[in-house]
């Protein structure tokens, strides 16, 4: 057996361990093994690449691999829940930039050693660094967006448009690929190579700054998407099997997800990139809320759940930011000793990424099959007694399903209108994500139990045990 058989024999295992660990990720149950698994496929991969006869010198990918160790596990360990968005936005752009500088030292060596590239080399090189270098960019942008950074007193968040943008871009696209199938017919040009980089990166920018932060963690699936894409196109740079299966791997389910995400919020991709949603001037109208809220007291509140046979939780981006999952298992588990049925209901896109409430709930050992998904509670929540809504806004907006004005309608929600009594857990009447007023919180059988949500989940669980 050589060693290129087993390197390859490594790479099928490798990528059996990446098909296994995604369709384990499917399952909260099962998502922590699957990211495990494909760890270790990764770990495996990385292994047999090293066996490569075309390696001369190590010290500089020990080194690489050191650096990535000690700043990548640190961050990862350092990273706060609510900013993982942020965290995903930066290794996407690590992982664009990766494939562009791969496809950039193959074209300097191809020139300097044999003075001429074939057209399917030029093709993968070109479109590596092309998609590598808005991927580095355009995540760039994203990050600073969710990190609502400043260039003085210019936010940079929120939607930026300008008139003529669109023709601006389509502009910046024709060229870009005028210049790309020129460079595919003369390799040789390396200032048409040097030219592409900068467009590339020109493009990343331009096509992710006129995004608003309600859309960024669409934008951010998709730039993982790209990251993917570019890392298949540098597998075909370099002939290598596992970077171009992880690659189309990353970049087929980047864009599921970001359809899923689409979706969930029942808009288009396209309406998603072009619309300017998150600028001053968004689609619908945000209309005023007649009326009073009802608040409550978390002892009133207690008597409410004390006295239901069913209760659902409906978690929301506040649950996050109160770090509130512990507490509010607890009150589950204090409902549960009382006789009460308890479930959680989860919103496809509440809080600010895919299976966020999820990943909450799992940390805090939450039984999944507690865990029940809109599609599902929707039909019976006319039987639940009591429906506790723990810091989402948005996802239970009836706005969305019946004011056609609404900037949100047509997006699903969990209707907990719809239920008998329906508590809300937020600290005030501001408003969620999409920045609009929500009726909810005015209808007759909703009542407000103001505060941080770990707060009051902790003042109901003391009214039980008191
Ligand atoms: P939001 O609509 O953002 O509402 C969150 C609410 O939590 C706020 O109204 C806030 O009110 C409350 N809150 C904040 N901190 C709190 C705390 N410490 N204690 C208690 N409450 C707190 O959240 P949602 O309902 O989860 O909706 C998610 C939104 O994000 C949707 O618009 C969705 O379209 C958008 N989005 C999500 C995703 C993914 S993948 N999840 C992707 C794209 C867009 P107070 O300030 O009054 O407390």
């Amino acid at each position: 057996m050589n060693a290129a058989f087993l390197i390859q024999f490594s790479y099928i295992f490798s990528g059996f361990c990446f098909i296994l660990g995604l369709k384990m990720l499917g399952s909260p149950a099962t998502a922590r093994k699957g990211n495990i698994i494909s760890a270790v496929g990764m770990v495996l991969a990385t292994i047999a690449t090293l066996f490569n006869n075309d390696i001369d010198q190590y010290k500089w990918i020990f080194a690489a691999v050191l650096l990535g160790t000690i700043v990548g596990g640190a961050a990862a360990l350092m990273v706060e829940m609510t900013s993982m968005p942020e965290m995903v936005a930066l290794l996407n752009g690590f992982g664009g930039v990766a494939s562009l500088l791969v496809g950039w030292a193959e074209y300097t060596q191809k020139i300097q050693i044999t003075n001429s590239i074939k057209t399917f080399d030029a093709v993968v090189i070109i479109l590596a660094v092309l998609i590598g270098g808005l991927t580095l960019t355009g995540s760039l942008i994203a990050w600073a967006k969710l990190k609502d950074l400043s260039l003085g007193s210019f936010k940079i968040s929120p939607a930026l448009t300008f008139k003529g943008q669109k023709t601006f871009n389509i502009l910046l696209l024709f060229t870009i690929t005028f210049v790309a199938l020129w460079f595919t017919k003369d390799p040789d040009l390396k200032n048409v190579f040097y030219f592409i980089i900068g467009l590339s990166a020109l493009l990343g920018i331009m096509t992710v700054i006129p995004i608003g932060g309600a859309d960024m963690p669409v934008v951010i699936s998709l730039l993982n998407s790209y990251s993917g894409l570019a890392a298949c196109a540098a597998g075909f740079i370099i002939n290598n099997t596992i970077l171009i299966v992880a690659g189309s791997m990353v970049g087929a389910s980047g864009i599921i997800l970001t359809s899923i995400m689409c979706k969930a919020m029942n808009r288009s991709l396209n309406n998603v990139l072009f619309s300017g949603f998150g600028s001053t001037s968004v689609g619908g109208k945000n209309k005023d809320v007649d009326g009073e809220a009802n608040p409550i007291s978390a002892q009133d509140c207690y008597y409410l759940l004390e006295s239901a046979n069913s209760v659902a939780v409906v978690p929301g981006y506040g649950l996050a930011v109160a770090q509130a999952q512990h507490a509010v298992r607890e009150l589950g588990e204090c409902l549960e000793a009382n006789g009460t049925e308890v479930s959680y209901a989860i919103h496809p896109v509440a809080g600010r990424m895919p299976g966020h409430m999820n990943v909450l709930l799992a940390e805090a050992d939450v039984p999944y099959d507690q865990l029940i998904e809109m599609d599902d509670i929707n039909p019976v929540i006319e039987s639940i007694d009591v429906v506790l809504v723990i810091g989402a806004n948005d996802v239970v907006n009836p706005d969305a399903r019946e004011d056609e004005d609404s900037p949100i309608y047509g997006m699903p929600i969990i209707n907990v209108d719809h239920a008998k009594t329906v508590i809300v857990l937020k600290r005030s009447m501001s408003v969620g994500f999409a920045g609009i007023q929500n009726p909810l919180f005015f209808k007759e059988n909703t009542r407000m139990l103001f505060g941080d949500a770990k707060g009051s989940a902790n003042d109901l669980i003391a009214e039980f045990k008191g």
